[in-house]
């Protein structure tokens, strides 16, 4: 185990907001609704909560477990748990993930730069929907201005990366995140005062079981487990920061919680606004970002609104893409013996390359396609849909059958001072329901559960 003195979060409030700020971002407030959008609305919301519980919440326990027990980075904790053995490939999967993954959040993240450029220039105000719809699309699929964009977000991470890991962190999150909370709280009402806002609320809260599919199933699975940023070691980085008195389950629970609550928020803020400017829920990536205006328009200084609004939005994106650029960063700088600095260095010249591919994958590349996917969509897919949830796999399963029960409870109960009364419902489903369900999920993706189901037909 490391002997070196590592540093800790401050407070106790500094933790929960800290992994709030890496748990809550673009991920609740871009990719939660375009993604319900996109599978059916109500019904996958309701898979998206089974995941959440089922298999987010055991998975987070599990690696704030690993974390603060081997006080290391994603692929170094499990060095030191399990030397010798190939359970470091998790590690490894999650920093190449974290790689992948910011290779198309700093492109999103851009984006929401040239709505603040806009907003401050006030190029948002007086537009139709039809209006923010095509002007998106332009700029989107332009060359120079979203580079731009998705560079300086790159700069920003890089630069709070470097000036340490508390300073930075802790303070943004302290800040901003309750401050975006109560702004999607007043949005909210906004929008479910819109006329015709009650189509919006029905899509979202009222199932329509038809629109159940496999694929809506892995989706859901895959936006839990990108929205509570676990599967790829983003929190064994974080709580390997954590203090040695930080309740670990009451923290997950925490998280979760909030994260999801946002997630909803957001979820009630974007539809019933589509339904009420005639948006089409499924139009993808784009869907935030050609609503949200509409709902400014129709506030009293709705320029102030939209700018304070992608500020907050901005901050969310960036206390995530810090915690993703961390579990690179910490990787090669504690396992290559790197300087901290370089090894940010490298770790954001890498990201900025991939995410050059994938801004130009939504205009100039759109042809150039892997498996059917752009190149911004192919990153989404094996991040969220395979990498994470696979990573969360093998986690538990590391977990749940390789350390021993009474190591986990003692790390998980802070050595019996804080009681963990569902501890033996959330090893069962950390060490089988989890595990299972994910497979099961996988397998049906790939159509091997209806080619085992034919050969007993
Ligand atoms: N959870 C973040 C979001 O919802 O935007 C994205 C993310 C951050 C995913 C960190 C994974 C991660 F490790």
């Amino acid at each position: 185990m490391s002997t070196k003195k590592r540093v800790t979060f401050g407070s106790k409030l500094g933790v929960v907001l800290a992994t709030v700020g890496c748990a809550v971002g673009l991920g609740n407030i871009w990719r939660f609704p375009y993604m319900t959008g996109a599978n059916g609305g109500a019904a996958f919301l309701l898979i998206y909560f089974v995941c959440i519980i089922c298999l987010g919440l055991p998975v987070m326990i599990t690696e704030f477990f690993i974390g603060r027990k081997s006080r290391r980075n994603a692929a170094g904790a499990f060095k030191v748990m399990a030397p010798g053995t190939k359970w470091s490939l998790i590690g490894y999967n999650g920093v190449f993930a974290a790689f992948f993954i910011l290779g198309f959040y700093n492109v999103v993240a851009g984006w929401t730069l040239e709505y603040i450029y806009q907003a401050l220039t006030n190029s948002l105000s007086g537009k139709s929907a039809e209006e923010f719809q095509r002007d998106f699309t332009l700029f989107s699929s332009g060359i120079f201005r979203p580079i731009f964009w998705t560079v300086l977000f790159g700069v920003m991470t890089h630069v709070i990366i470097v000036s340490g890991v508390k300073k930075g962190i802790e303070r943004a999150s302290k800040i901003m995140m309750p401050l975006l909370f109560l702004f999607l709280v007043i949005l909210c009402v906004r929008s479910v005062t819109l006329p015709d806002a009650s189509k919006g609320l029905e899509f979202l809260f009222k199932p329509d079981f038809s629109k159940i599919n496999s694929s809506v199933v892995l989706s859901a699975m895959g936006q839990a487990f990108f929205s509570l940023s676990i599967g790829m070691g983003c929190l064994i980085t974080y709580s390997s920061y954590f203090g040695k008195d930080t309740n670990l389950q009451k923290t997950a629970l925490e998280v979760t919680i909030l994260d999801t609550l946002v997630a909803i928020l957001a979820g009630v803020m974007i539809f019933p606004a589509v339904f009420s400017f005639g948006i089409e829920p499924t139009a993808g990536p784009e869907l935030v970002f050609i609503t949200l205006p509409n709902v400014f328009n129709q506030l009293p200084m709705g320029g102030l609104w939209s700018l304070i609004f992608f500020i907050l939005l901005g901050v969310a994106a960036l206390t995530s893409t810090i915690s993703l650029h961390e579990v690179a960063t910490a990787y090669v700088h504690e396992e290559y013996h790197m300087l901290r600095s370089r090894a940010a260095l490298w770790v954001s010249v890498g990201v900025l390359i991939l995410g050059v591919f994938s801004s130009l994958s939504m205009g100039i590349l759109k042809e150039y396609t892997i498996f059917g996917l752009t190149f911004f969509d192919f990153l989404d897919y094996i991040t969220a849909k395979i990498m994470l949830p696979l990573g969360g796999m093998m986690i538990c399963i590391y977990v749940g059958f390789r350390v021993d029960r009474k190591i986990l409870k003692a790390e998980l109960t802070n050595e019996g001072t804080t009681p963990f009364y569902f501890f033996n419902t959330y090893a069962f489903f950390m060490k089988y329901i989890a595990p299972i369900a994910i497979g099961l999920i996988f397998l049906n993706e790939l159509g091997l559960i209806k080619i085992i189901q034919g050969f007993f037909e």
